[in-house]
């Protein structure tokens, strides 16, 4: 008895061992940005303006949140590329509050649609501490 469960045992963490091997690992998603000698690409300094045009008043400067809107730079550490893309689109309401804490949605507003993904590349930029405060400088050939 006490053979068959060690049989047992091991066949099981063998099998799961190998399915382990043979799993591909997630591939790191590729960030959305490119910082160089301290100089971003157009798309990340494009996603700075229209941040500071569309966000920055309930978000705060340099994406570090306000009292009534929370710091995006601390929320893309958790939030996904979806998640992030879902919220601005359909906007969201937070309804369990007294306070009023309406994030707006912006599915019909071009400014922010057709440049999402420039907004997203500059707040995960922040996000990931590879971009400071302030307005960035643009690599010199974008
Ligand atoms: C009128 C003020 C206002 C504007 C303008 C605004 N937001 Fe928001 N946003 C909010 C509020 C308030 C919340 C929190 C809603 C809640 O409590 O669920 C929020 C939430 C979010 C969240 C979810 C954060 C999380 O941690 O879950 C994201 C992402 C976001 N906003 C992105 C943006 C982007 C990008 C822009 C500019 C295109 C923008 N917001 C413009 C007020 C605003």
């Amino acid at each position: 008895m006490r053979f068959l469960r060690a049989v047992v045992a091991a066949g099981c963490c063998v099998a799961s061992l190998s399915a382990a091997a043979q799993q591909p690992a997630a591939a790191p998603e590729e960030a959305p940005y490119k910082i160089e000698g301290g100089r971003v690409d157009r798309g990340t300094y494009n996603g700075y303006r229209r941040y500071g045009n569309s966000c920055e008043r309930c978000h705060g400067q340099d994406g570090a949140g306000s009292s009534f809107a929370p710091s995006l730079v601390q929320s893309l550490k958790h939030l996904t590329h979806d998640q992030f893309s879902e919220v601005v689109i359909n906007g969201r309401q937070n309804v369990t509050t007294s306070q009023q804490n309406v994030m707006p949605p912006f599915g019909q507003v071009e400014d922010v649609v057709l440049y999402i993904e420039d907004i997203y590349g500059y707040l995960k930029a922040r996000s990931d501490g590879a971009l400071g405060p302030g307005r960035p400088q643009r690599m010199a050939n974008q």
